[in-house]
């Protein structure tokens, strides 16, 4: 048995969340949760939401309202939308209580004390009207790039330069549009490069993190790492608590973190065993894992640890951070100013949850940017859920109830023939699998693990012709047995995944709410379903199938989205459809030959490899190469081009170059050997 101490990132408590958070950190938090318990682990989980930062003062503005209300209404909405979704925490807490207040201020007096803090002062808009600095993003005006007149003080939206807010020409404070001044400020910084050789040591020793983590994080410090503010002059978050930093208040990516220790002990003191917290957080046995997502990545791999080290106490550092890519939605990066999300206060309200999970979990961004489908996700549900999780379930209660009144009935375990044994074989095979990815946080691997147990469910019943069988006859009561048993471990075996209906099956089969909470994993494969014992007469289908018209309205709600969203980009540079775009055939050609043309400076002949034959190229790049470097290049072309002939020769494809202000050429080429006509989109 292992301690364990689970976490996911703390939500910002300045809107709703959505599909990609869940996919991206909740739902691998609660699986893997789940799965420690029944494992018999000792092991909690914390979260609770993150109440600071400008985003929220920025919410409470464009509402009309306070920090203190945008904090409240999105903390209850983010709360009530994971318990829909069956994600259940020992502990949500905020970082707005008192608690947590406390905590941080002594981390930071701590920091301070220890000798890891740097003062520097430095220039800063400041606005005279509303009496405060200016973040960066209370700062527009035109940027000197593109002259757009609405650029943010850190980057224009419209060319997507990042920007300081002192190169903004005309600047203005976003709050009321008057003009502010430069003051001098200081700021508090915590010097990072004297954890140089402890993270580096910390980040190497961990060999079975996933590489994006751990390399990304190395990659940090290879760099260099420089001093970070960790103070802030805003009126709305944890005050430093030192005089001379009258009206700063700590960072919240300095304080955030600390949530998890505070929410921590926020718990200890609600259960009645106030000191608790400290056999997690104190002891180095507990496995500490934090469930994030990718741009988490350098906060709680970097700062977060190196804020631990610096207290010089006895804190735990991550033991793991398998954080996840990021999930797209219809091909494109899920936004939330512009509405391109899917909210889970709104789906959970039109699809059952352990729909979403499964779905969820089946393409969750593990190891790449992956994409929610609403095609996919209804042909999920209605083929896999709907047709083989539900329709097993409900073949075998129903025959149950009416061929066996409802009764388990008694198998002679004695005349089990092959095909008996070997599905109740392959189901332990399975179950283990299902445990051994789940180790290695191989979300993916292990939920398809469990949709073979309902295959092969279905196709043992196919198999065993269950509905030929003579009632009363050992070999009806065997397979029907056999049946039951594959339903009930099937059962058990999601209890990590789609909980709401493993209970579900679990109660038609006789149990109370309860009974899964003591079933031990490594037992579902041993744990027999009751015999004798009738189960209920009413069953219920597990799911029912979505409808066309269903997503074809969340399809077209997207579109009225996307549609809002192209005249915009129509407006700013003459846009093509994708369809338009598919029609241009690229490929990966490699040169295998190329010359001069005769009284031509310019072009060249080139005879390149397109895998199913060779062309000819007439390509104008001669100033720019020599035949002789060309040749072994791997080059891109556009391959459905009509022939063209130029000087007397003919071409029948054009390469792909770019060119800079000054004229200079450089070839396209890829980023490695690919078999010449490979198909580049
Ligand atoms: O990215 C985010 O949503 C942050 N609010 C996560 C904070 S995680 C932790 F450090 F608090
Ligand atoms: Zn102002």
């Amino acid at each position: 048995m292992g301690r364990y101490l689970i976490t996911a990132a703390l939500p910002y408590a300045n809107g709703p969340i959505h599909i990609g958070h869940i996919a991206g950190a909740y739902l691998p938090a609660d699986i893997y949760y789940r799965y420690r318990k029944m494992k018999g682990d000792d092991v909690i989980f914390i979260c609770g939401t993150d109440e600071h930062g400008v985003p929220i003062t920025i919410r409470a503005m464009q509402e009309n309202t306070t920090p203190e209300k945008v904090i409240e209404k999105y903390h209850k909405i983010i709360k009530e939308s994971f318990d829909k979704l069956g994600i259940i925490f020992d502990n949500f807490s905020g970082t707005h209580r008192d608690i947590h207040f406390k905590l941080s201020q002594e981390f930071f007096l701590n920091v301070l004390k220890n000798g890891y803090t740097v003062v520097k002062e430095q220039e800063q808009f400041y606005c005279e009207n509303d009496k405060m600095f200016l973040p960066d993003r209370y700062i527009y005006g035109k940027c000197p790039k593109c002259g757009y007149e609405n650029a943010k003080g850190d980057q224009c939206e419209k060319c997507g330069t990042t920007l300081d807010p002192t190169d903004l020409i005309d600047p203005k404070c976003a709050i009321c549009n008057s003009t502010p001044v430069i003051k001098k400020t200081k700021h508090w910084y915590f010097v990072l490069s004297k954890f140089e050789k402890q993270l580096k040591e910390y980040l190497e020793s961990k060999k079975d993190w996933k590489p994006n983590v751990r390399d990304f994080a190395l990659s940090w410090i290879k760099e260099g790492l420089k001093d970070r503010p960790i103070s802030r002059d805003l009126n709305w978050g944890i005050p430093l608590p030192i005089e001379e930093a009258e009206g700063k208040v700590l960072y919240v990516w300095f304080e955030a973190p600390i949530g998890y220790i505070s929410s921590t002990i926020e718990w200890a003191q609600k259960i009645g065993q106030p000191d608790k917290w400290k056999e997690y957080w104190l002891n180095p046995e507990t496995k500490l894992i934090h469930f994030i997502g990718k741009d988490n990545i350098p906060f709680h791999a970097i700062i977060w640890p190196a804020t631990l080290m610096a207290q010089h106490g006895d804190w735990i550092l991550p033991y793991n951070i398998p954080a996840n890519e990021f999930m797209n939605l219809e091909g494109e990066k899920i936004s939330t100013s512009r509405n391109w999300a899917i909210w889970v206060d709104e789906i959970v309200e039109k699809f059952p949850p352990d729909a979403i999970r499964y779905y969820l979990c089946l393409v969750m961004p593990e190891t790449k940017d992956s994409n929610f489908y609403w095609k996919e996700f209804q042909e999920k549900v209605n083929e896999e859920l709907a047709n083989s999780f539900g329709n097993l379930v409900s073949r075998v209660l129903k025959f149950l109830n009416s061929k066996n009144n409802g009764v388990v009935p008694t198998p002679n375990e004695n005349s089990f023939e092959n095909i008996d044994l070997q599905v109740l074989k392959n189901i332990e095979e399975i179950v283990e699998s299902i445990g051994n990815s789940l180790e290695k946080f191989e979300f993916r691997e292990a939920i398809k693990y469990l949709r073979e147990i309902a295959f092969l469910g279905n196709k043992y019943i196919d198999d065993v012709k269950i509905w030929k069988l003579t009632p009363g006859t050992t070999e009806f009561n065997n397979k029907l047995y056999v049946s039951v048993q594959v339903i009930f471990s099937m059962a058990l075996a999601m209890y990590p995944f789609m909980p709401f209906s493993s209970v579900k099956i679990l109660k038609m089969l006789g149990y109370d709410e309860d009974f899964i909470k003591q079933v031990r994993w490594d037992d579902i494969p041993k744990i027999k379903v009751k015999i004798g014992s009738k189960i209920s007469p009413d069953i219920e289908p597990l799911f029912t199938k979505i409808p066309d018209e269903v997503i074809e309205k969340e399809i077209e709600n997207l579109k009225r989205i996307g549609q809002k969203e192209k005249i915009s980009i129509d407006s700013v540079e003459e846009a093509i459809d994708i369809d338009y775009f598919k029609k241009v055939d690229l490929r990966v050609a490699l040169v295998k030959e190329a010359e001069k043309l005769p009284k031509s400076k310019k072009l060249l002949k080139l005879i390149v490899d397109i895998g199913s034959t060779t062309k000819q190229i007439i390509a104008g790049i001669g100033e720019h190469y020599k035949p002789e470097d060309i040749v072994g290049k791997y080059i891109i072309i556009v391959n459905n081009l009509k022939p063209a002939t130029l000087m007397g020769e003919t071409s029948y494809g054009m390469l792909l170059a770019a060119k800079d202000e000054n004229g200079r050429l450089i070839l396209l080429t890829v980023d490695g050997e690919i078999t010449p006509g490979s198909k580049v989109s």
